[in-house]
């Protein structure tokens, strides 16, 4: 039985997503590329030949999905601003049209009653930046500021709540040493600097938030996994630690002022550019810290693999998503537990946990997805047990709102709480989407 006595009153109950999967528009009110239109254009980077160009058509439908959110009884509304859209080139010159439709958003989810919990950036760096170097350069982070400065003066008289990244972790490693994201690069030199920028620019659009908005709640977002040796061999346990120092312990230990961990900065062997104040920057005190949550890795020593010279192996447990990612709703309770021990985060939010399943609406119009629903409920259940053990979590994101582009993979992996038929763009409350309702229902109730 799910126990979920031990959230807090305050709970806060939301869903999330990013612009560039789900708003489409790509040519509209003066938005420009981003490294995510140069790649999905790519032959070969995305699955079906799949692009975001009208994605959930969000850009023109956004009434429609705040209404589907007011239903669910969200109290927040995680979303992602485009940079593209507000300073679209790499002249720094402001796109009106572009902050306008934040601007709408904004009000629109305040008079809704519903929190709006944005985040700058979710990895649609405008190619303008890319062709200058993106992440791998100085000046990028700078730029960034001043796109935080930008959107924080229009929106700051409104909005409190402010993430800076999201899961840089993903930017830097998959796009920048993988290649299997945007921008597709592979050298692990690139992907240690853009890292480094990828941080100071948080340090600096945190500066710029807190200039613009007195009062703001400001945090970043991090993808996290547990990470467990594939056997008990000195090997493989070797290679978990070199895991969690390249998964973890590399995103973490920088904001939170430790700097960055010496046993990766070693094996990597890439001197980081650090000028004077940059990890002061970097470290300054946030006012809570995001956990994306999907799955735990296990790891075996590998060599042959790029450093930090490890492979994933397959989790044990019997049940896997269609992303082929392990069930496993407890390492979610540790990774909780973590940040408030040994980090000692202060504030917690789980800004994103949810899985991908092959949905179909039936002839009656329903989708019913069970196991998405008990995804759901295990991986609450495991953050009440945090809760209880003291972990300061103050709310939770199902990803996402909106089945939508899932990157690399196209539109054939579905992660939302509501269905969107791509064909004609309508959209269902899925069985699990009904069930999220009836517990932030359950919740304010009790
Ligand atoms: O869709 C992504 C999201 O953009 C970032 N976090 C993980 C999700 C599922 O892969």
């Amino acid at each position: 039985m799910m126990d979920l006595s031990a959230l807090p009153d305050d709970f806060l109950w939301g869903a999330a997503t990013a612009a560039y999967q789900i708003e489409g528009a790509v040519n509209e009110d003066g938005r420009a590329p981003s490294i995510w239109d140069t790649f999905s254009h790519t032959p070969g980077k995305v699955d079906n030949g799949d692009t975001g160009d009208v994605a959930c058509d969000h850009y023109r439908r956004w009434p429609e999905d705040l209404a589907l959110a007011g239903q669910l009884g969200l109290d927040a509304y995680r979303f992602s601003i485009a940079w593209p859209r507000v300073v679209p080139l790499a002249d720094g010159v402001v796109n009106r049209a572009g902050l306008d439709f934040y601007d709408r958003l904004t009000d629109a989810l305040l008079a809704a009653g519903i929190t709006p919990f944005p985040t700058l950036y979710h990895w649609d760096l405008p190619q303008a930046q890319q062709d200058r170097g993106g992440w791998a350069v100085r000046d990028t982070a700078l730029r960034f500021a001043d796109y935080a400065d930008v959107v924080a003066s229009r929106l700051g008289d409104r909005i409190t709540h402010w993430a800076t990244l999201n899961e840089p972790l993903c930017s830097a490693w998959i796009g920048h040493l993988d290649g299997t994201m945007a921008p597709g690069l592979t050298d692990l030199t690139t992907a240690v600097r853009a890292s480094y920028h990828l941080h100071l620019g948080h340090g600096l659009a945190v500066q710029a938030l807190r200039a613009a908005v007195p009062g703001a709640q400001i945090g970043i977002v991090n993808n996290l996994s547990p990470i467990e040796p594939a056997s008990s061999s000195a090997a493989d346990r070797a290679a978990a630690v070199r895991a969690d120092g390249h998964i973890n312990r590399w995103w973490l230990d920088p904001v939170f002022g430790r700097g960055y961990p010496e046993d990766m900065v070693k094996l990597y062997g890439v001197e980081l550019p650090v000028e004077e104040g940059d990890l002061e920057l970097i470290g300054a005190p946030l006012d809570w810290i995001g956990l994306n949550y999907y799955f735990r890795q296990f790891v075996a020593d590998d060599p042959t693999a790029p450093a930090p010279g490890f492979r994933q192996v397959r989790g044990p447990n019997a049940e896997h998503t269609a992303m082929d990612w392990e069930v496993h709703g407890p390492g979610l309770e540790q990774l909780i537990l973590r940040l408030g021990k040994e980090y000692g985060a202060r504030k917690i939010y789980v800004t994103e946990n949810g899985s991908a399943y092959q949905d179909t609406v039936t002839a009656d119009g329903t989708v019913h997805d069970p196991e998405r629903t008990v995804y759901f409920e295990q991986h609450l259940a495991a953050c009440a047990r945090a809760v209880a053990q003291g972990a300061p979590l103050a709310g939770y994101f199902a990803w996402s709102l909106l089945d939508n582009f899932e990157w690399a993979y196209g539109y054939d992996k579905r992660f939302g709480l509501i269905h969107v038929d791509y064909e004609t763009q309508r959209r269902t409350v899925k069985t699990s989407g009904h069930r999220y309702a009836e517990l932030i229902r359950n919740h304010r109730a009790r």
